[in-house]
């Protein structure tokens, strides 16, 4: 069910994570049993733990407050400073997350160049030489991103995380999946999370993205890592107190998970309604899960005079760059602020 429309009749496609808590979320917030989860002591924290890593079959999982903390507190344990933690130029853990890296774990990263945001094993093996001279950067890590943000929602192939994590195992490299949007891949694709999951050694999923919680992010991996990553969520002051409030709105999300399906058959209305019009404006074979791309060269008038007409008829979108936007469809967006974005083209 759709929470509540937005204020002044507001189409928000800036990102999934603009989302409120639908009534079922915010009911299941108040009805949540909870307790000091820094004792362990929250019954409804520790639910979700268990859910999560079993669906995604791995030993273990901790609930924290955001993705970023996930993917940070995975880099800290898996490498040591000078390190480099093995990434695609556009990574989310590398270009969106403010150098924490660097300022949390004093590592740096080691880039395979990538059109499509994927690595294959030969890219891996030509950009790393893990036997190389002692002088050179250590690889500590491999990290993956499914779907990837930066390239529009894309979904990683199963087959070539697989062969590039074999080459990172052969090389005693661990792997860390950024899956913020695993659930969009799986539903989109039609496959299993653990045709992923068991490609990495840690793991997190966003509750607060397409899945429409408000708060939340789930670290994954062995039992003795995720014990682990409790002690560095608390230094970094991630424990909390009564976080089942948070954890029954995250679990109302997760439970509904197949919806996603809808999102992406919304994403791909837009892509096509789109490129009906201006058929350079979007690569239809990116429009994968719940991203649009619109590239402005594909425009009458560029991307920022539709970013401006868009503002006018109260639609809300992002730029990906400087002359490209993103649409990202989600729970409170629907048909209707889909054709609305098309008649603001339609009236240019
Ligand atoms: C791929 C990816 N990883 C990690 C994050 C970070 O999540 P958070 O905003 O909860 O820190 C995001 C956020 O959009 C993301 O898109």
């Amino acid at each position: 069910m759709r929470a509540m429309a937005f204020p002044d009749g507001i189409a928000d496609f800036r990102s999934d994570t603009v989302t409120r808590p639908t009534p079922t979320m915010r009911r299941a917030m108040a009805d949540a049993e909870v307790g000091d989860d820094v004792y362990r002591e929250d019954p409804t924290v520790t639910a979700l733990q268990e859910t999560a890593a079993g669906a995604v079959g791995m030993e273990a999982a901790l609930f924290t407050p955001s993705g970023t903390m996930a993917n940070q507190i995975a880099i800290h344990l898996h490498t040591r400073p000078g390190d480099g933690v093995v990434c695609v130029p556009t990574a989310h853990v590398r270009k969106y997350e403010l150098g924490a890296a660097g300022a949390l774990s004093g590592v740096t990263f080691l880039v395979v160049d990538s059109d499509d945001a994927t690595m294959t094993a030969d890219a891996l093996d030509a950009a790393l030489d893990p036997n190389g001279p002692y002088y050179d950067i250590r690889p500590g890590l491999l990290t993956w991103e499914n779907t990837h943000n930066a390239s529009g929602g894309t979904i990683l192939p199963a087959e070539v995380m697989a062969k590039g994590s074999a080459f990172a195992s052969e090389h005693e490299i661990p792997v860390h999946l950024d899956g913020a949007r695993i659930w969009n891949a799986s539903v989109a694709a039609a496959t299993p999370v653990t045709e992923w999951s068991n490609h990495a050694t840690s793991m997190m999923f966003c509750f607060s993205k397409g899945l429409g919680a408000p708060i939340g992010s789930m670290l994954c991996g062995p039992a003795a890592f995720i014990e682990e990553a409790r002690r560095v969520r608390k230094r970094l002051g991630g424990g909390m107190r009564q976080v089942g409030v948070l954890a029954a709105a995250a679990s109302a999300a997760f439970g509904d998970r197949d919806r996603l399906t809808e999102d992406h058959d919304l994403a791909r209305r837009l892509g096509e309604g789109i490129a009906s019009r201006y058929p350079d404006a979007v690569d239809l074979g990116t429009v994968q899960t719940n991203m649009v791309r619109v590239g402005g060269d594909g425009l009458p008038h560029g991307a920022p005079a539709f970013h401006a007409d868009l503002d006018a008829a109260g639609v809300k979108v992002g730029f990906a760059a400087r002359d490209a936007l993103r649409f990202v469809t989600h729970r409170d967006v629907d048909g209707n602020d889909v054709d609305r974005v098309l008649a603001v083209l339609d009236s240019a």
